[in-house]
């Protein structure tokens, strides 16, 4: 049994870090696990312009410190999060589209239709159909990464495709199926967006990450929100994993013996279809069990990290 996996240290590419003194708590446990990060800017007032986003980038790195570079991108609006992105908005902005295919910059996708007549579960599914089927049709050389994909569908989808198309995978969609949600009552730590799905989903990703095919790559959607939002009537979607973003999917590629294919999905796959050097230093995992704390300070409120007070066997030495 592997007791100790060095790799090279890994990267980020699909984090949400927040602003102002929320970035003091979440900042330093990706910097400690990954060289750079691509950091979603869905901020409020959203980060919509170069200006805006270096000046984004420069409030983050005042608390990256030592750990190397940490990255930040720009997405389209129209066509993520705020995914009321139907076919006529994805129209609005094919001028873009068309320039970034022509330059060779990435879209990143948050792949979901929200119209209330499809099923919540099946957003992803219907967002492959009705609208990444046409756009890799318009622009079959811009380079799309499908970020936090959730299900077999989306899996099949990205592996049948060239090499314009890649995927995030987080740890939490690698580790939990839609039961989580619901053990022992409502359990809103394990509500995120897109929704955690069956257990069918849950093994074809995982299928997919520990596959080898190097268009899989670690996105961990670390969405930290204050722990007394996310406890409430409506509470929002997101769960917080960066505090043990690597331990967790060490775990999930051990459970099907694949530890030896973590390096390529966590440092060097998205790096290569990002065009970016892969980093060069190590990081090191020891089989070790551990229990992250029940909580983190998160400005004024509290931070309830996934696996609060619940035992993870990998930790990073
Ligand atoms: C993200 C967040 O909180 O910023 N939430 C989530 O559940 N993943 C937003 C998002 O990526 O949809
Ligand atoms: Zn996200």
């Amino acid at each position: 049994m592997t007791s100790s996996l060095t790799l090279t240290r890994p990267d980020d590419w699909h984090l949400h870090v927040r602003d102002g003194a929320a970035l003091q708590t979440v900042v330093p446990h990706t910097a400690a696990q990954f060289g750079r990060a691509i950091i979603m800017p869905n901020l409020k007032p959203p980060v919509t312009t170069a200006e805006l986003a270096l000046a984004y980038k420069s409030r983050i790195m005042a608390k990256a410190k030592a750990a190397g570079v940490v990255a930040c991108k720009l997405y389209p609006a129209g066509a993520t999060t705020n995914s009321d992105a139907g076919v006529t908005d994805l129209k609005k902005i094919y001028p873009t589209l068309e320039a970034m295919q022509k330059v060779g910059m990435l879209l990143l996708v948050h792949g979901e239709v929200t119209s209330s007549d499809i099923d919540l579960f099946d957003r992803e599914a219907a967002f492959i159909d009705t609208q990444l089927i046409p756009l890799r049709r318009d622009f079959p050389e811009l380079k799309i990464v499908f970020e936090h994909i959730t299900t077999q569908d989306a899996a099949d989808y990205v592996m049948a495709a060239d090499r314009f198309v890649g995927a995030t995978l987080t740890a939490h969609h690698l580790l939990y199926n839609r039961n989580a949600i619901f053990t022992g009552g409502i359990r809103p730590h394990y509500y995120c967006l897109p929704v955690l799905k069956r257990e069918k989903h849950r093994v074809a990703l995982l299928n997919a990450a520990t596959s080898g095919n190097t268009r899989f790559f670690l996105g961990t959607d670390s969405a930290p929100h204050p722990a007394h939002l996310k406890e409430h009537a409506s509470g929002c979607a997101g769960c917080y994993t960066a505090h043990a973003a690597l331990e967790m999917y060490a775990e999930a590629f051990d459970s099907v013996g694949k530890l030896a294919q973590l390096e390529a999905f966590a440092s060097f796959n998205g790096a290569d279809f990002y065009g970016l050097p892969r980093n060069t230093g190590t990081i090191t995992l020891k089989r070790e069990a551990w229990t992250p704390p029940e909580s983190f300070q998160f400005g004024e409120a509290e931070l309830k990290p996934l696996r609060s007070g619940e035992a993870l066997p990998w930790r990073v030495a």
